[in-house]
């Protein structure tokens, strides 16, 4: 007789529908791929009453938690309804009934992972959270598995869709921040709050959960150093982009010395970068390996079917493990206990663009205070643009620098009365030799 396992998911929005309809459109396929067919037992909403583009059978939609938890017949809870609660309580409730999960929740792993774990290591129960890191791009399955004899020394990587959305159109077509935004929302890739896109938090959700990973110690949010895209204007593009330069919002995560080191950022990029070509909705993930060496996973990084891909590749693997009765095999790796090196303390190229007096000494001025906190600059470049006379703007690149240094000269140069302003300050990628 054909195998069947039923399974609920959490939260029908736009991941939970691209879900549904995967697992509904091919449903000839499971037996084949997983040895089992995949029955949508439950799917929990808040309003049981709203119009979907899907139709369920009678008595699948509820808005009661209860007929979920309860039903021992339900063996997978896929849970894509984001955010931290009520998600944790579900999750954790689902672990203790002995239920095995799928999850895209990277605000939830990224700060109450180690709970949860804990939780399905105990009860030997699968975890899978594929989707929770560059939507459609396998990066959690190769770095725990198929990079598994490796000592991972880099991870890098475009892991935000909106943002990535948002200062390509900026760029590309001329788009003001806030029209380029309102696409990235319509198009499903923002989550529910933007800020969170924009202000760099779920980029640092995703470097935190695969810092963690590569590194086998537990990164949290509260570790990531974290600057978002809202100061990055038309002119930084424009200027970076003469210099030969792309700005995208990456995330860094490296190891060096048994310390990690894990941040996001706006960063410019060079051109000749792997990454500089990665535009739109598109993420891209680079992984260091002692063994492997450099590889790149490049894909859909956000978006109903993309993300639905991922999360039905995980529900595949749990289903197969129910059928093989072997769940539980690929449990957590954070087996270690690294430092976490201070932002402070990381060596970084910078531009700066500033607007100052301009008037005979002050670049000269300048460069003293960078001298003083040892910032050596690699070019200094005056632009002519609509200026009033008696101002100019300056472009200025650094060579390596300690943060501090770099922070404490720029302290000191705000303070000048020949300083107008600071218009920004962005960190600096190098091609690797
Ligand atoms: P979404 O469109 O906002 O959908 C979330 C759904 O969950 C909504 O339908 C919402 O119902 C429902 N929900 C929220 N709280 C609920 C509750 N207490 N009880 C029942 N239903 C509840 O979000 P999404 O974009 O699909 O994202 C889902 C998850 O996937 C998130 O963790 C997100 O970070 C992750 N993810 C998303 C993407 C993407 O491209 N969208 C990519 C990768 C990962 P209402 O409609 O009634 O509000
Ligand atoms: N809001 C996220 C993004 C969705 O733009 O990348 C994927 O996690």
């Amino acid at each position: 007789m054909m195998k069947k396992v039923d399974i609920a998911i959490l939260g029908f929005g736009t991941v939970g529908q691209g879900v549904a309809k995967i697992i509904y459109d091919k449903a000839s396929q499971w037996e084949k791929k997983c040895g089992a067919e995949i029955n949508i037992k439950k799917v929990l909403v808040r309003k049981a009453g709203k119009k979907r583009d899907i139709e369920f059978p009678e008595g699948v939609l509820t808005t009661d938690w209860n007929e979920i938890i309860n039903d021992s017949s339900i063996k997978v809870i896929v849970e894509l309804m984001g955010g931290i609660e009520p998600a944790r309580t579900y999750i954790i409730e689902a672990l203790k009934k002995g239920k095995h999960i799928v999850t895209a929740n990277k605000d939830l792993l990224a700060e109450y992972g180690e709970e949860i774990f804990e939780l399905s290591k105990k009860g030997k129960l699968d975890l899978y959270f594929e989707a929770s890191v560059a939507g459609g791009i396998p990066i959690i399955s190769p770095l725990k598995q198929s990079l598994a004899s490796n000592d991972i020394k880099e991870v890098m990587g475009i892991v935000n869709g909106t943002t990535n959305y948002i200062l390509t159109k900026m760029l590309k077509d001329g788009m003001s921040y806030e029209e380029a935004l309102k696409g990235a929302q319509e198009l499903g890739y923002a989550e529910a709050d933007p800020t969170a896109d924009v202000g760099g938090y779920d980029a640092a959700r995703k470097i935190a959960i695969l810092a963690s990973i590569a590194f086998h110690t537990r990164v949290k949010l509260k570790d990531v150093y974290v600057e978002g895209i809202t100061g990055i204007t038309p002119e930084d593009l424009m200027h970076a982009a003469e210099l030969g330069y792309v700005i995208k919002l990456v995330g860094i995560a490296r190891e060096e010395n048994n310390e990690v080191e894990a941040r996001v950022h706006p960063v410019l990029v060079p051109v000749k970068h792997p990454l500089a070509g990665v535009n739109d909705s598109f993420n891209a993930v680079y992984v260091y390996g002692d063994a492997v060496g450099e590889t790149m996973f490049f894909g859909r990084g956000a978006g109903r079917m993309p993300t639905a891909s991922s999360v039905m590749g995980d529900v595949v693997e749990v289903v197969n493990n129910i059928v093989n009765d072997c769940n539980g095999r690929v449990s957590c790796t954070c087996y270690e206990k690294k430092k976490i090196k201070p932002i402070q303390e990381v060596n970084s190229n910078f531009y700066l663009r500033l607007h100052v007096s301009d008037k005979p000494g002050v670049l000269a001025s300048i460069a003293t205070v960078f001298s003083k906190y040892g910032v050596s600059l690699a070019s200094v470049i005056q632009k002519n643009g609509k200026q009033r006379n008696d101002v100019a703007e300056l472009v200025v690149v650094t060579h390596l620098v300690k943060e501090k240094d770099m922070q404490e000269a720029i302290k000191v140069i705000k303070e000048m009365s020949s300083t107008r302003r600071i218009d920004n300050l962005i960190r600096v990628e190098q091609l690797k030799d």
